[in-house]
């Protein structure tokens, strides 16, 4: 079989989307790929809440993903999903989440909301380590501008046993028809600039592989730093 890649991505790979949208980021990777047999696409959303927040345009996503071979599953909880009784037993060598966000509920600079943030990604870690083939990669696509930095995900990383192996800078422009959508509220449907972000790259901790931690915090106190003068 040829190889079909799209960045970090090749058909060759089994890979899990977790948290999906408006499964946009999906469909351009089963675009690249001509084929969507190697992906597990999954929606924290049930289907109708996805019709509710969406309107049309997911389930015509939905339906062209089905068409080219893919898995789709909703009521996929990051936390839990190393236990869904169609997930449970699978390894995959990408597993992805790309901006996971707790929702609206305090503003984003607030220490109880980025903890709530903390906590979908400690969840997503947890889970992914027990579901990442050996030698597989668990993706965070996340801002690094202030608040986002505070989120601190490689230190979550670290806690749970996992080690962050690159950092690479994140342009939508790269992903063909993807549109990141907020995903919660009332403006659900709404993209959002992305801005300053990165796909941060984990693999099970193997510390000759794991970037020097410092380096992300002094990037971090640097960035509070600007914002703050
Ligand atoms: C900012 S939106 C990003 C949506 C999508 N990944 C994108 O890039 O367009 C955050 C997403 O995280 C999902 N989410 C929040 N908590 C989650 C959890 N515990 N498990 C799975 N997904 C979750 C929400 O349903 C929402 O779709």
């Amino acid at each position: 079989m040829e190889e079909k890649t799209i960045k970090h991505y090749s058909c060759k790979h089994k890979i899990l989307l977790v948290g999906e949208g408006d499964f946009s980021f999906s469909l351009c990777l089963a675009k690249a790929f001509g084929s969507a047999s190697n992906m597990v696409a999954t929606s924290l959303d049930s289907k109708g809440e996805l019709i509710m927040n969406y309107y049309s345009r997911d389930l015509d996503n939905l339906l062209e993903l089905e068409k080219l071979g893919c898995t789709i599953l909703h009521n996929v909880d990051a936390h839990t999903m190393n236990k869904h009784p169609s997930l449970g037993d699978q390894l995959f060598d990408r597993i992805v989440f790309n901006f996971p966000h707790a929702g609206f509920l305090y503003r984003e600079h607030d220490s109880v909301q980025i903890e709530l943030h903390r906590q979908v990604v400690r969840g997503f870690m947890k889970s992914s380590r027990e579901m990442v083939s050996e030698g597989g990669e668990i993706h965070v696509t996340h801002k690094t501008s202030h608040s986002f930095c505070a989120w601190k995900i490689e230190e979550i990383a670290v806690e749970v046993g996992l080690c962050l192996t690159k950092e690479v800078p994140f342009y939508k422009w790269d992903y063909q028809g993807y549109s990141n959508k907020k995903g919660s509220g009332s403006n659900c449907n709404d993209t959002f600039p992305v801005g300053q972000c990165s796909t941060f790259i984990f693999i099970k901790h193997h510390p000759s592989s794991c970037l020097l931690q410092e380096k992300t915090e002094n990037y971090c106190l640097q960035t509070q730093d600007l914002v703050s003068s």
